[in-house]
């Protein structure tokens, strides 16, 4: 099986889209938890933009010793070199250099005209070389870049020394066929790409970062760019921990193993929830609240005769200690009385299940969800109890 490098980015592309930074001693507590996960490469933050991040990426590259320590800069010198500097104690460091290449991005923003971008890459990549052998190139909004450019960008950055070529779709523009469309493009027609890494980093506008980043893959893509709970500018960056579940659920479509720990998935989700003050949804994938919660009485009833009829992988492998059964009025008597025998009470001998159910189902109707205790009072209110 192909091995894919996982790159995670919550620390500089997730960050950057927080309400507040995060401090160092934030910042390398979600490191080391990206490190447990073991992701291969943490894109720990952006030294230039400010004296915090320097500091935190200097003290992740001094700290973390299983995964490479990334940092960003722009296609500027004063970027390479302070991102060096910052990466100069790590064990595998890498500086991730990036230009835009669409029209709208060259002419509009940068103000200058395409073979000016290509130079500026290229002597991005060569003051790279000065600190280490692993540099990466991105294409900025690459989704929005028409495919001559890409191709003459793309041969000329490894031609300079990039040894990973990163394909952005920046603004999440894209839909699967197409950006799968242009990895394969990429791979057929840039005359040295077997001499890098090729890598994607999606954007989820239209929600179609997984999505897009799974067809790249299939086409040759072998690095996949993320971050965890999804965190990132405008609507996120692609969810590494879905792409994770999906190469793990899905070998017999896709056959390709990453170093990621699954078991670790839901401990560093919710280290980043904490530590970023941004929660996940309850119907998040894989680490949402509901991934693994069974509500109606038709798929509690299969759970209980066997897990696979509505679980498609055991949230143990996530981390996460248990599907749960919510009990509500939508439930039915079977899954009452399972719940009544894991609290120790017996049909027949503590309670009558005709009795208990009908009154559960009164009370469900008002409360919505029921819990434990509720059932237990449903036992024990004066007029009901035992048989
Ligand atoms: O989305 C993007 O294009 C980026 C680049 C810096 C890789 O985050
Ligand atoms: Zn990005």
């Amino acid at each position: 099986m192909e091995q894919i490098v996982i790159f995670d980015t919550t620390l500089r592309d997730g960050e950057q889209s927080l309400k507040a930074s995060l401090n160092t001693e934030a910042k390398l507590h979600i490191a080391r938890a990206l490190e447990r996960l073991g992701v291969d490469y943490i894109e720990a933050g952006f030294p230039v933009s400010s004296p915090g991040d320097f500091q935190a990426v200097s003290a992740i590259a001094s700290a973390v010793k299983g995964a490479g320590v990334c940092a960003l800069a722009r296609a500027l010198d004063k970027d390479i070199d302070v991102a060096g500097e910052a990466i100069q104690r790590a064990e595998r460091g890498r500086i991730h250099t990036f230009i835009a290449t669409s029209p709208i991005h060259v002419e509009k923003k940068l103000r200058k005209d395409f073979q000016s971008v290509v130079d500026m890459a290229c002597a991005s990549i060569k003051r790279a070389a000065r600190y280490t052998d692993d540099i990466e190139f991105s294409c900025e909004d690459a989704g929005r870049t028409p495919r001559e450019h890409l191709f003459t960008i793309i041969e000329a950055a490894i031609n300079a020394g990039a040894t990973t070529i990163n394909i952005p779709d920046t603004v999440g523009y894209t839909i699967p066929s197409e950006f799968g469309g242009i990895i394969a493009d990429i791979r057929n027609q840039v005359p040295n790409i077997d001499r890098a890494v090729l890598s994607v980093h999606c954007h989820d506008d239209l929600g179609m970062s997984v999505a897009n980043s799974i067809a790249a893959v299939e086409q040759g893509a072998r690095q996949i760019e993320g971050t965890i709970n999804g965190l990132g500018e405008r609507a996120g960056n692609c969810a590494l921990e879905e792409i994770v579940a999906i190469l793990k659920t899905r070998q017999d479509q896709l056959p390709f193993r990453t170093n990621v720990k699954t078991e670790e998935i839901y401990y560093a989700s919710k280290i980043i929830r904490q530590r970023c003050n941004v929660m996940v949804q309850p119907n998040k994938a894989i680490v949402g609240d509901n991934a693994f919660s069974h509500s109606s009485g038709i798929h509690q009833d299969g759970v209980l005769k066997s897990k696979n009829t509505y679980e498609i992988l055991a949230p143990e492998s996530i981390g996460i200690p248990s599907s749960h059964l919510h009990l509500t009025s939508r439930s039915g008597r079977h899954v009452i009385r399972h719940r009544l025998s894991e609290l120790g009470y017996q049909d027949g001998q503590d309670y009558h299940l005709d009795d208990i159910y009908e009154r559960f189902l009164v009370l469900a109707d008002k409360k919505g969800s029921i819990y434990d205790y509720d059932l237990e009072a449903l036992i024990f209110l004066p007029d009901h109890r035992g048989v």
